[in-house]
């Protein structure tokens, strides 16, 4: 062993040093050099390049893509209700929720700043149409904020029917219910003609 590699000898523990081959270090040494260009394109300087903002220009590209195919939804009780059953879009509100709601909503819509929206109980909302008008126009002087002009009608319909679908999901650590019990929300839309003593 010691014709072929140089030994040191310390301690009488000696030590054969064979060295990483040339090509070893070489490409160690190329990747190194190539290792700050590589940070500053990918993670800095380079705007549009870095993975989350190529994530986030597909999933938003697939998004509209989406959109087309459902068109411009308007904010009515038979629409809303009728994307409360669709868990693909669900999904897309619920991106929406998760983005904008979860600071005041909870992560979960188990509430916060704002009320608990998995409880039965609501404050503003006596049919279903009510949570896409909160929403929209926001309610106690801006507490709760006027959504409007910061989300596409699409989101807003959609946010809608996913705060819809939580109600009776009772998330854990929920804050107290307040407010009145709605009817349930498939319930025939309440007729302005009834009660009126005929
Ligand atoms: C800055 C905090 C805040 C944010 C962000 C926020 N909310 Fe609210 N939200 C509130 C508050 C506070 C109320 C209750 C207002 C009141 O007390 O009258 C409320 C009420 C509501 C209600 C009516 C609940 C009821 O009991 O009638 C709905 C529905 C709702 N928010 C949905 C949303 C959605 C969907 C988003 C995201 C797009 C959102 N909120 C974002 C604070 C917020």
């Amino acid at each position: 062993m010691s014709d072929t590699f140089p030994v040191s000898d310390a301690d009488s523990i000696s030590v054969a040093d064979q060295p990483m081959p040339k090509w070893w270090t070489r490409l160690f040494t190329l990747f190194v050099l190539i290792c700050p260009f590589y940070l500053l394109y990918f993670h800095t300087g380079a705007p549009g390049r870095s993975e989350i903002e190529r994530y986030e220009r597909v999933a938003f590209e697939i998004t509209k893509k989406r959109f087309a195919e459902i068109g411009e939804l308007q904010p009515t009780r038979a629409t809303i209700l009728e994307y409360t059953k669709k868990p693909n879009w669900l999904k897309v509100g619920k991106m929406v929720f998760k983005t904008h709601c979860v600071s005041c909503h909870g992560r979960n819509g188990e509430g916060g700043v704002g009320p608990n929206l998995t409880d039965d109980a609501y404050k503003h909302v006596h049919d279903i149409e009510d949570i896409a008008r909160v929403i929209s126009e926001g309610a106690n002087n801006n507490a709760m904020p006027a959504w409007k002009d910061k989300l596409s009608t699409n989101e807003l319909v959609l946010v809608a029917a996913y705060v819809a679908s939580l109600r009776g999901t009772h998330a854990p650590g929920g804050k107290a219910a307040e407010g009145s019990v709605p009817p349930p929300w498939d319930a025939a839309p309440a007729d302005p003609g009834a009660g009126d003593g005929g």
